[in-house]
C-alpha cells in the first residue's frame, strides 16, 4: 500500500468511533485530511456531528466538506478528537506539529473526553526524537528564546540542532496565532516529560510538540492491511 492509501486506511478505521450528536475535534496534516474526506461523506449522508477544527487549513477542508463546525469557545468540552502525528512510541507520547498545527492541536486535545491518533505504522518508534521537535516560539526576542531553549535541550539530556522553520518559498514559517516555530533535531528524546517541563520553563516558548499523557490510543495503518491498534 502507498502512504496515502494507508493514511487512508487509518482515517476508516476512526470513522465508526464518530458516534451521531458528536462534538468531534478536527485534527490537522495528510492523515487528517482523508478522515475530513470520510466524515464530510458521512455528514452528507445524514450524520450529525459538531466539529471544532484545529487549523485554518482544517477549517477551510470541513467547511469544504459541509461539516458543522463551532469554536472551542462555543463548544469547550468535547467527545474525541481525531488528529495525525509525526511520531507515536509505545506508552501513546507523540510528537506533534510537522503541519505548524501544534497549539491549537493540543488545545483541542486536551478539552476532549478521547483523542485518537490515525497514522500509517511508519509512525510508531521505539524512542521519540528522530523528527524533529517543533516548538512554537513568540516573535518577541526569538534569539533570546532560542539559546534559552538550547539551554533547555542540554539540561534534559539532548543534543543537536535547532532551526527556525522556514517554508517552500524561503519565507519564516508563522502559524495560525502567528508565532514562529524552532524545529529540535535532536536524534533521540531520552526523557520526554524532562524535556516538556524545561521547554515550558522558557519564557517566549508558547508550546511544544511533546503530546504527553494527551493521547488515547493510536490507529496505526501496515501495509499488511492490518491496523495495530496501540490503547
Ligand atoms: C500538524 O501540525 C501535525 O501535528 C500533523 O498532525 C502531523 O504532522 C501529521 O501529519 P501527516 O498526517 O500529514 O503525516
Amino acid at each position: 500500500m502507498s502512504a496515502p492509501d494507508l493514511k487512508r486506511a487509518a482515517a476508516e478505521r476512526a470513522i465508526p468511533l464518530v458516534e451521531d450528536g458528536m462534538r468531534l475535534g478536527i485534527g490537522t496534516g495528510s492523515t487528517a485530511a482523508a478522515f475530513i474526506a470520510l466524515l464530510g461523506e458521512r455528514v452528507r449522508a445524514g450524520l450529525t456531528v459538531t466539529g471544532v477544527p484545529t487549523s485554518e487549513a482544517t477549517r477551510i477542508a470541513c467547511e469544504r466538506e459541509g461539516i458543522p463546525l463551532a469554536t472551542l469557545e462555543e463548544l469547550p468540552e468535547l467527545d474525541l478528537t481525531i488528529d495525525g502525528a509525526d511520531e507515536v512510541d509505545s506508552n501513546l507520547r507523540l510528537i506533534k506539529g510537522g503541519g505548524a498545527a501544534l497549539l491549537r492541536e493540543k488545545i483541542v486535545a486536551v478539552a476532549s473526553r478521547r483523542m485518537v491518533v490515525i497514522a500509517d505504522a511508519s509512525k510508531r518508534v521505539e524512542t521519540l526524537g528522530a523528527f524533529p521537535l517543533p516548538v512554537e516560539v513568540n516573535l518577541f526576542g526569538i534569539g533570546a528564546t532560542t539559546r534559552a531553549v538550547e539551554a533547555a535541550v542540554a539540561g534534559a539530556g539532548c543534543t543537536g540542532e535547532i532551526v527556525r522553520r522556514y517554508d517552500a518559498s524561503g519565507a519564516p514559517v508563522l502559524t495560525d496565532g502567528g508565532h514562529a516555530i524552532l524545529d529540535l533535531r535532536l536524534g533521540r528524546i531520552p526523557d520526554p516529560e524532562a524535556l516538556s517541563a524545561r521547554l515550558w520553563a522558557v519564557p517566549g516558548v508558547v508550546e511544544h510538540g511533546l503530546f504527553l499523557g494527551i493521547a488515547d490510543a493510536a490507529i496505526l495503518a501496515a501495509s499488511d492491511g492490518e491496523a495495530a491498534v496501540v490503547s
